[in-house]
């Protein structure tokens, strides 16, 4: 699809004068999950709820869970792998690699570094970013900021999660909705494509308690009270967290669609945040989207947080869902609270 020029130029003001027409695209994209398949019926052994409450209430029937040697720079790095092989790209010719993450191996080194040294991304710069569920479009925003400036050719940007180890498998109303995984997009500039149009980026710390994990950082290093009180799990209210998820998300989608002046009747497939099936119906509904406009794969994987939209789009793209030139909109919502959309010229 050609987009209009005044698109190009409202979206992008900067290509035009200072870029002289760079674009940030998506050169390819991969995924991993682990192996183990934790199914509704499973979790159902080991606290009190169903099959059909799961089912109803969230779309998810099953998860993957990583095995106990395996963290989350392994997902990553399998990830990123995949997504060089797909998009012939040699691990040496990596500028920056951005670990969206909210479970890292280690508060510090960074998993992005783990990484680094992994895939053998030898010149490679290397950092962290924390924005919960919505970090994958975080990362993408920023990695387009290096590819616009050209301070780097090739950005390797991972959403990976092993959120496993973090959740509280005693309680019934978080340890439904999540699991292990991890996607990547590799960006870089592709003169005949727009790439990344637009990106919206948002907070909102006052609610930063309707999803957490209170220990385990500076407010509440580990002690065994800590442990004790089961502080070291997310904690969420689900009800709270829904409605602004639902909020959040529309308003967002709506902002880059107003930006591009594009109608939703334009864009071929949504991306949404795999969270929950009835917030993305609701999201959907709200944006008057078509079923077929929406792309979902939560029932296979749950909540993967960071991983989730770039685990979807690399699913998308492996099921030949997405054609050169397809209008994409991409959609998020996390902890913190953060939000984000971004549409993409694929
Ligand atoms: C968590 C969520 C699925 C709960 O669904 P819900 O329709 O809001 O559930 P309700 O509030 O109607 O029902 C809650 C009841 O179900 C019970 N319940 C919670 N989890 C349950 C489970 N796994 N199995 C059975 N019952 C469960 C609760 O104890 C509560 O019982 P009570 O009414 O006797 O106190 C839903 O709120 C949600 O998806 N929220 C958003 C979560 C999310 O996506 N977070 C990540 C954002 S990035």
């Amino acid at each position: 699809m050609t987009l209009p020029q005044r698109i190009v130029d409202f979206v992008n003001p900067r290509a035009k004068h200072q870029f002289k027409g760079r674009t940030c695209s998506i050169r390819s994209v991969g995924s991993y999950v682990p192996e183990k398949i934790l199914t509704n019926h499973d979790i159902a052994q080991r606290v009190n709820t169903s099959d059909e409450w799961i089912t109803s209430r969230t779309g998810i029937k099953e998860r993957r869970i990583a095995a106990a040697d395996q963290y989350t720079s392994h997902l990553a790095a399998n990830a990123a792998l995949d997504a060089l092989k797909k998009g012939d790209v040699k691990p040496e010719e990596v500028d920056l690699i951005i670990v969206a993450t909210i479970t890292p191996d280690m508060p510090f080194p960074a998993t992005a570094c783990l990484v680094q040294k992994i895939i053998g991304a030898e010149k490679a710069a290397a950092f962290d970013l924390e924005a919960a569920c919505s970090g994958f479009i975080y990362g993408l925003e920023i990695g387009q900021q290096f590819i616009m400036s050209q301070t780097c050719n090739t950005v390797l940007v991972i959403g990976a999660e092993k959120l496993s180890t973090i959740i509280d498998w005693e309680d019934r109303n978080t340890c439904v909705l999540f699991g292990d995984g991890a996607g990547a997009a590799i960006l870089q500039n592709r003169p005949d494509s727009h790439g990344l149009l637009t990106t919206v980026m948002g907070s909102d710390g006052n609610k930063g308690d309707l999803l957490c994990m209170p220990a385990g950082g500076s407010k509440n290093p580990a002690n065994g009270d800590t442990i004790k009180d089961r502080l070291h799990y997310l904690r969420m209210d689900g009800r709270e967290t829904f409605k602004h998820a639902v909020n959040a998300m529309y308003k967002a989608a709506r902002e880059v669609l107003n930006r591009c002046q594009l109608k939703i009747s334009q864009i071929k497939h949504i991306i949404p945040h795999q969270a929950n099936k009835r917030i993305i119906s609701a999201v959907s509904d709200r944006l008057q989207a078509t079923k077929d406009q929406v792309f979902i794969n939560l029932d296979k994987y749950g909540n993967t947080s960071a991983a989730s939209v770039a685990i979807a789009l690399d699913e998308a793209a492996a099921n030949g869902c997405l054609k050169r030139g397809d209008l994409i909109l991409l959609v998020v919502f996390g902890a913190g609270l953060t939000w984000g959309a971004a549409i993409i010229e694929w």
